[in-house]
């Protein structure tokens, strides 16, 4: 599906919190809700040979949350790894957190450890799940590293993979997905979109289902990508 064989879609999973307060629900309600559609959209992910899929699970600038919706969406995470990994070691889907580890409770650092360590060796499909992700911060950090030493770009990428915990490079993002109605990047993976193609919904997270993934996908199909070229050249 892209040029280099690595069709790589990432989703901003937003809307969590007005699902569940529509209903007249907690938010936590909303993100256990969400917790169970992103197992559908892995799986659905897969089957449509997405060959890397990057999820935004947790933002640096979520901390700023109130602590029990902070603790609610880190033990969340926990018992996602914790029920999933098995699933997707099944169906050779390889497991990568990114994103910072400093601030993690210890116990969500060494269940991480355990589910990338268990699936290291899947091939079928990357999920990469973005916690504590800043990429500005990323990209900050990346070039206190690289400072002075004259790295190329591509070094430049390399360096930005170890910053944030990336297993292998990821190669930029064909289709960035952002649910919840909200047309904004909330500080998630700026360089990699350099040209990804956009796709705003107003579904919330909750609601997203594989016919959301195959109705973005569909739209993505019609695009034309130039990359700053004619299309002559880009053929
Ligand atoms: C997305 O849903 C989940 C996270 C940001 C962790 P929200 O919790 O942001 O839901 P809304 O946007 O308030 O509806
Ligand atoms: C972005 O959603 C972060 C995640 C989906 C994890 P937010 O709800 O935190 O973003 P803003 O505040 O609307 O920009
Ligand atoms: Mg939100």
């Amino acid at each position: 599906m892209s040029a280099a064989g690595n069709f790589h879609v990432a989703i901003i999973m937003d809307g969590n919190g007005r699902w569940a307060q529509r209903r007249g629900m907690p938010r936590s309600a909303g993100h256990v809700q969400g917790a169970k559609m992103v197992r559908r959209v892995v799986e659905a992910s897969a089957r449509a040979g997405i060959r890397t899929l990057t999820l935004y699970a947790f933002s640096a600038d979520n901390w700023g949350r109130p602590s029990p919706e902070v603790d609610s969406l880190l033990r969340l995470l926990q018992c996602y790894l914790a029920s999933e990994t098995r699933r997707c070691l099944r169906n050779s889907v390889r497991i990568n957190v990114i994103g910072r580890r400093d601030r993690l409770p210890a116990s969500l650092v060494r269940a991480i450890e355990h589910s990338e360590r268990l699936t290291a060796h899947c091939t079928r499909m990357r999920l990469r799940i973005a916690v504590d992700y800043s990429s500005k911060h990323s990209i900050l950090e990346a070039a206190r590293r690289a400072s002075a030493s004259g790295l190329s770009a591509q070094s430049f990428e390399s360096l930005l993979a170890e910053v944030d915990h990336s297993a292998v490079e990821s190669g930029p993002v064909d289709l960035l997905i952002r649910t919840g109605g909200e047309q904004r990047l909330s500080d998630f993976l700026l360089w990699d979109c350099a040209y990804a193609e956009l796709y705003f919904t107003d579904v919330l997270w909750p609601d997203f289902g594989e016919a959301g993934l195959h109705a973005a996908l569909e739209d993505f199909a019609g695009r034309q990508r130039r990359f700053g070229k004619v299309l002559a050249e880009t053929a």
